[in-house]
């Protein structure tokens, strides 16, 4: 196992019935920015859940934070924050409201141009504070619920930010206020926490033996609970456990002390940038494509999987590895997500531009053994086609 830090001060408030806690979670007598989306909170009632537990305070409001949030978008939120003398800010969405929410945070604490926040080649952002957040998910994918992590798009291009300062301080999982999710989207949030796990697991061993084992826990659990909580969304089990899977997929839990390969994220967003596909629909795209460029790589972690997670024993070891990666593309697909650029209109083409915003971004060595060139990535790009 190689050395490592762990370190998640967030709370986790999970379960049923659990907004009127919002009284005591958030600080008394204070200025609060709510901070969501494009309106499925209003439409579906969770805003003024949220409204009626959060007496004493002074409240503002900013919505219309968009999926794969805008730089200029949350620069709107930063005036308010900045004039207002808000002092606790709490997002109500999912992945992008989260993510947005922190880069607000930590913007409204930084002197110079937040643009410099925003740097492909040091995620890591140079802010000594950021204002205290909380979160109330409605859509379980990212983890950002329980990450310090965001990912910020601006001129055509995501970047990931991080900083000790914006783990969320709580986050309340209640599974039911994700039953209104569409069905694509609830596809989306099983893909995306799929490979956030993989990302984490398919790489070498390093006789990590908790780490591993959780990892194909959570695996196997989302394959258990997928068709159940994708057609029966109102099913309350099924749901908790893809929303507990998605925060334990992408909290530092399984990444500690292993190797990690964000290959397919990093090629991911920019296929969403250029693009405008889902974030969940790249890496549905690529991972499989991914595996099989690199097989021989990832040998030993690739048989791993196959045995441990899809049961695949027989056969030599190409033909376990062949079918381990078929019965993935097979698995994203039986939740109605294709794993081919074509089915969006993608062709050689624009594997051109994929390319050259990865050169532009310094997206050159990728992988884990950060041997992954630009011209393996045309491989993989051609082989997702
Ligand atoms: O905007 P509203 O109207 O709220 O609608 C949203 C949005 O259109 C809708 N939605 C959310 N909850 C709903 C709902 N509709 C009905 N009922 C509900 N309960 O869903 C749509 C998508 O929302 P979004 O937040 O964009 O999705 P997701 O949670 O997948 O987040 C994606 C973003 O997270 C970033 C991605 O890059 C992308 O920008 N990521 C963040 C990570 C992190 N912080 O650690 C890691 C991830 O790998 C990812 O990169
Ligand atoms: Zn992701």
């Amino acid at each position: 196992m190689l050395n490592f830090d762990f370190y998640n001060p967030t709370h986790i408030v999970f379960g049923k019935d659990r907004m009127s806690e919002l009284d005591s979670l958030v600080p008394k007598n204070s200025n609060i920015l709510i901070t969501y989306g494009g309106g499925s909170v209003n439409k579906f009632g969770t805003l003024d859940k949220v409204l009626a537990n959060l007496p004493d305070r002074k409240i503002f409001q900013f919505g219309g934070i968009e999926p794969n949030p805008q730089y200029l978008t949350l620069m709107k939120a930063v005036e308010i924050v900045k004039n207002e003398d808000i002092d606790f800010i709490l997002a109500v969405g999912g992945g992008s409201v989260m993510d947005g929410s922190k880069f607000i945070a930590l913007a409204s604490c930084y002197s110079g141009n937040a643009l410099n926040l925003l740097n492909p080649d040091s995620p890591l952002a140079p802010v000594d504070c950021a204002i205290p957040m909380g979160t109330i998910v409605t859509l379980p994918a990212t983890g950002s619920e329980m990450n310090n992590g965001a990912v910020i798009s601006h001129n055509e291009t995501k970047v990931p930010i991080f900083s000790i300062h914006t783990f969320p301080k709580f986050s309340i999982l209640d599974p039911t206020l994700t039953f209104t999710l569409p069905k694509t989207q609830v596809a989306n949030g099983i893909i995306d926490t799929f490979i956030h796990t993989v990302e984490q697991y398919v790489t070498y061993p390093v006789n990590a033996g908790f780490q591993d084992r959780t990892a194909e826990g959570i695996l196997q659990t989302l394959i258990e609970v997928s068709d159940t909580t994708l057609n029966n969304p109102e099913d309350y089990d099924a749901r908790a456990n893809l929303v507990w899977c998605s925060t334990m997929a992408l909290n530092g839990l399984i990444g500690s002390g292993v190797p990690q390969d964000w290959t397919t994220h990093m090629i991911g967003h920019e296929i969403t940038a250029l693009f405008g596909i889902d974030h969940a629909k790249t890496l549905a795209i690529l991972q499989p494509a991914i595996w099989k460029v690199r097989k021989e790589k990832k040998k030993a972690k690739l048989l791993q999987y196959a045995a441990r997670v899809w049961n695949i024993t027989d056969g030599t070891d190409d033909e376990k590895i062949d079918l381990a990666i078929k019965t993935t593309s097979d698995f994203f697909e039986s939740l109605g997500v294709s794993t081919k650029l074509s089915a969006y209109g993608l062709n050689e083409k624009n594997i051109d531009s994929i390319i050259a915003s990865l050169a532009k971004n310094n997206r050159t060595a990728l992988s884990e053994t950060k041997d992954l060139t630009l011209d393996i990535c045309r491989e993989i790009l051609i082989k997702a086609l």
